[in-house]
């Protein structure tokens, strides 16, 4: 079977990415991927892409396998995964068009399954810095290098979806000081890290969620809709896969990163 060490896991908007890609259909415990892995040379790398929501948009936020696209990609060699993200923003300063590297989650998700352990073989893993610094490193450079205006920083709260939030919703999470929302961002971080993998998110601010939109004033105050996120992530996605290029050209084939030993200690 054809292997990677980079994955790209794509969200709203990214159903297809990689050019004369070979297609790859791993089995796993957790039942069929996404979409089939679609594997494919990038600057001289061989990378996996997955389509989050599948090729069609097959699969709501709280629908997606999250685990069987992770088991897949451990399965195929990978060890280093840029997740993207559409988001809404939740503040001012974070505007429409910036990326975020985001470095906190905050979980109102509901009856996903979020673990790969069961019974017995419990572990118990830290999710205090639940992204990996290394790579948020190397795409912060990445990201200034394509002249994007990044956020080294950013909360995001994720919502069970597949409805937007209600203004109390939005002017709640927004004044706990959290940056961003978005509908699938948990529990993809938390399976990468039970399987020891490097896993970084790259959010792209789409729009303003309510709260938002009530501080940044009139001119912006668009409702979210799905529509509207598409069309604001296609306008840029030529810029998004200039970002993907350079930082698969930035991540290193061999390196010692603190994400591959989550597991030390952990374990019941
Ligand atoms: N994804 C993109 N924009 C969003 C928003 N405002 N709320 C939840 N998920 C989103």
């Amino acid at each position: 079977m054809a292997q990677a060490s980079i994955a790209i896991i794509g969200g709203t908007g990214f159903y297809r990415f990689l050019e004369d890609a070979e297609d790859v259909v791993v089995d796993t415990p957790y039942g069929p991927t996404s979409a089939p892995i679609s594997i494919a040379t990038v600057s001289g790398r061989q990378v996996a892409f997955v389509p989050r929501h599948g090729r069609n948009h097959d699969h709501l936020p709280s629908d997606v396998p999250y685990r069987a696209n992770l088991w897949a990609l451990r399965e195929i060699g990978v060890r280093q995964v840029v997740a993207f993200n559409t988001v809404g923003s939740l503040q001012r300063d974070y505007r429409k068009g910036d990326f975020v590297l985001v470095d906190q989650f905050v979980d109102r998700t509901w009856g996903r399954p979020d673990t790969f352990f069961k019974g017995s073989q419990a572990a118990h893993i830290s999710s205090a810095h639940p992204y990996c610094g290394r790579i948020r490193d190397l795409a912060d450079k990445a990201l200034a290098d394509a002249d994007a205006t990044v956020h080294r920083e950013g909360t995001v709260v994720v919502i069970q979806g597949p409805r937007f939030s209600t203004a109390a919703e939005s002017r709640w999470f927004s004044s706990q000081g959290w940056h961003l929302v978005n509908m699938t961002q948990y529990p993809e971080v938390v399976l990468a890290r039970e399987l020891q993998l490097c896993y970084a998110n790259l959010s792209y601010i789409t729009d303003y969620d309510v709260a938002a939109a009530e501080i940044v004033g009139d001119e912006h105050a668009e409702i979210v809709s799905h529509e509207n996120v598409l069309k604001a992530f296609n306008a840029d996605s030529g810029r998004v896969l200039d970002i993907v290029r350079r930082l698969v050209e930035a991540l290193p084939e061999a390196f010692e990163c603190a994400c591959q030993t989550a597991l030390d200690g952990a374990r019941t």
